[in-house]
């Protein structure tokens, strides 16, 4: 089996690979492929897969390249996690848009569409070079914002299926609370991408009984703290939001707080030289501790199980993933992305029934997919009046005045990544 990782330079890869090591009996990998521009990265990346491979006896090939086309050839499934614009794109997102009273962040808000007009051209371009190399392959996209980039892959009918590693830190975090094994628990997962509440906790699978009440009622406390939210808010909802969601509830609350810290960029970029430098000795041969502090936590486990259910072998039966709504949420059209537990096989990802969703949650839900169809319309057309209906669409903008001076300052800060501005 051939896997090939677009961002294969990423500080994130190591914790790939030792997925990849740990778990080969359910993803029997023979040849890695990491493809990445940054050579000297990739170099320092590559060193230490491959003595993590040899560490635990992984009998696969790992192959570096900066060729794209060479690197996905035959490849059974290609993992995204590209980041155009790198950490110094990302610094740009996280603050501009608080100059105008708004949340500066990578994924949500106006932090977000930048993001999503950099990088949606850019990825379907490579799929489009996937599918002439590897008609067959299957793409993973783990490259933010998801919803988003999946839409557009999807929408570009392209075999692809979104990945983010919310949900499974939830289900990690809940078994140990419950003192049960990760694979026992359950969650009924629903929204979009990035917006997503769990609206139920089962044991044993999706007819398992429901101990999300016991779970809030014995450590409400410690969800809450872990959520950064007040307890009274996650008990009041009776549900568990992700943490993105206080972008929402604690908007203003947040804006103050990130216009005192350094951006998260700067923190992540200061942790990429330590990491980086750590690669380079010959002597480490396992991923260092320092890389958990990174958002990625269990991102490997749940490739892996993705990868493994798609290529037809032993992955878990149910996964949350983004792909089509396809009637599950019937107040949204069928192309959108939305991110719930699905069937996952070789065929493809089929979201499992969803409750009638509460409206509290069904109207940010609309309201975010209407900007996310505006965003991407705007990231495929290009055009300066696109990109202000999108961010007058979005929930966390909405005002006239925010929405047209941030299209200013997002055009100002992505000229050199926008071909059309
Ligand atoms: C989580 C999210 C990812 C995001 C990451 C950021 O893992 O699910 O979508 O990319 O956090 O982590 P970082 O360490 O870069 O802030
Ligand atoms: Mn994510």
């Amino acid at each position: 089996m051939k896997l090939a990782v677009v961002g294969g330079g990423s500080t994130y890869t190591p914790e790939l690979i030792d997925g990849f090591a740990r778990l080969r009996d359910t993803l029997p990998v023979t040849e890695l492929v990491l493809i990445d521009p940054a050579a000297e990265r990739l170099d320092l990346v590559g060193g230490l897969a491959r003595r993590i491979f040899a560490r635990q006896g992984h009998p696969g090939r790992i192959v570096t390249t900066a060729d794209l086309d060479a690197g996905v050839e035959g490849a059974d499934a290609v993992l995204l996690q590209l980041r155009v614009g790198g950490q110094a794109a990302r610094e740009q997102d996280e603050t501009w848009p608080l100059e105008c009273g708004c949340v500066g962040q990578e994924t949500t808000g106006a932090g977000g569409l930048a993001k999503a007009l950099r990088t949606v051209p850019v990825v379907l371009d490579i799929a489009e070079r996937v599918r002439r190399t590897s008609p067959d392959a299957w793409i993973i996209d783990f490259t933010n914002p998801v919803g988003i980039v999946t839409r557009a892959l999807l929408r570009a009918g392209h075999k692809a299926v979104g990945l983010c590693n919310v949900a499974i830190g939830f289900q990690r975090k809940f078994a140990k609370l419950l003192g049960v094994a990760p694979a026992e628990v359950h969650l009924d997962h629903v929204g979009l991408n990035h917006l997503t509440w769990e609206t139920g906790v089962r044991l044993g699978g999706p007819e398992g009984a429901d101990v999300l009440p016991r779970l809030l009622a014995e450590h409400g406390e410690a969800v809450a703290a872990d959520l950064r939210m007040p307890r009274e808010l996650v008990d009041r909802l009776g549900v568990v939001p992700s943490y993105y969601l206080r972008y929402f509830y604690l908007h203003d609350e947040v804006v103050r707080e990130l216009g005192r810290k350094p951006s998260r960029a700067a923190e992540v970029a200061a942790m990429e030289r330590e990491l980086l430098a750590m690669y380079g000795d010959p002597a480490l041969d396992e991923k260092p501790a320092l890389l958990a502090k990174r958002g990625g936590a269990y991102y490997s486990e749940a490739a892996v199980d993705l990868a493994a259910s798609l290529l037809g072998g032993g992955g878990s039966p149910y996964q949350v993933v983004n792909t089509s709504n396809n009637g599950t949420l019937p107040f949204l059209p069928d192309d959108a992305v939305i991110e719930v537990q699905a069937a996952v096989g070789a065929k493809g990802a089929a979201p499992l029934p969803v409750a009638p969703l509460d409206p509290l949650y069904a109207g940010l839900v609309a309201h975010v997919t209407a900007y996310e169809d505006l965003a991407l319309d705007a990231a495929l057309r290009g055009g300066r009046e696109r990109v202000f209906r999108a961010l007058l669409a979005h929930p966390l903008v909405g005002q006239y005045a925010a929405a047209e001076g941030l299209t200013d300052r997002l055009l100002a800060h992505n000229r050199e990544h926008l071909a059309w501005a």
